[in-house]
């Protein structure tokens, strides 16, 4: 299968001014649904793997099913692995067929961060595979990562971290949690505007979900790429579930339930695409 660049992809949008949604999908409806979207908005797609999703479903058995997924889509798909803390699992997915990885090595010491990152970019360039790096710690829980604090990242130290690694997208810390915010999120869009500004790579934010338009909107304007999204899609997947058998409390054909979750991601995935300015650029 045909690699997709995910440093292509971001510089296209970093370029025009839009940000390319990361959606982590965690089975086969998910990942319709989101690609369905994306599709009939025209929209270019990072369709995005935790962790456990890859454990639970196996790592050949996920990437078949995404890379089918990918092909018959007729827009341009990366297909990445968010949040890899084990270099072995990594080199895994880079090996089985992944367009991009991202290796989570944010809670080492700095030098440690460099090496494991630059280890994995080196293995992965040799393969046509991009790599996503993060400095400092977002706070709040995403897959097997937690943190109660944000270890904010230092601008000199970001660009120190991407000239030493290569990485072909870097997520700072930049204010942003995963998981649903309890209060408003502060972002430090100046680090933003600053990192953008002097340094060539690609600008991700974690923790897209419950930020508002106008936060989305400010850090697409100062730099940012790559959004990620992962909590509205559970809940849309959940909430679809209950919302289903509130209105057909008898019912039970699986198709039917399917068809009506896939729907409810499909809105979810469209609004933050159209948010995101993505809308026709693939
Ligand atoms: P949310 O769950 O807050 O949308 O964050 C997603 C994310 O950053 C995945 O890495």
């Amino acid at each position: 299968m045909e690699k997709n660049s995910l440093k292509e992809m971001l510089l296209k949008a970093k370029h025009g001014k839009y940000a390319v949604g990361a959606f982590n999908i965690f089975n086969h409806i998910s990942a319709k649904a989101t690609v369905q979207a994306a599709k009939e908005l025209s929209a270019p797609l990072i369709l995005q793997t935790s962790v456990s999703t890859v454990k639970k479903i196996g790592v050949d058995e996920l990437i078949k099913m995404l890379n089918l997924v990918k092909e018959n889509a007729g827009i341009p798909i990366v297909i990445h692995l968010d949040h890899c803390t084990d270099p072995e699992l990594a080199k895994r997915c880079i090996d089985a067929g992944w367009d991009s990885i991202m290796i989570d090595a944010s809670e080492k010491p700095f030098d440690e961060n460099v090496a494991i990152t630059a280890e994995i970019k080196k293995y992965a360039a040799a393969k046509n595979v991009c790599v996503e790096g993060e400095l400092g710690v977002i706070k709040g829980v995403e897959d097997e990562i937690s943190s109660d604090v944000e270890v904010a990242t230092k601008y000199e130290d970001a660009i120190e971290f991407v000239n030493s690694t290569d990485v072909d997208a870097f997520a700072p810390a930049i204010g942003t949690a995963h998981g649903v915010y309890t209060e408003k999120a502060v972002l430090n869009f100046d680090l933003v505007r600053r990192i953008s500004d002097t340094c060539d790579c690609p600008l991700v934010v974690h923790g897209g979900t419950g930020l508002s338009d106008e936060d989305f909107r400010k850090l697409i304007e100062l730099g940012a790429t790559k959004i990620n999204i992962s909590t509205a899609i559970k809940h849309a997947y959940f909430d679809g579930y209950q919302k289903y058998f509130e209105q057909n409390s008898t019912d039970r054909n699986p198709l039917k339930l399917d068809e009506f979750i896939e729907k409810e991601i499909k809105e979810v995935v469209k609004t933050h695409i159209n948010l995101f300015g993505a809308a026709q650029k693939a």
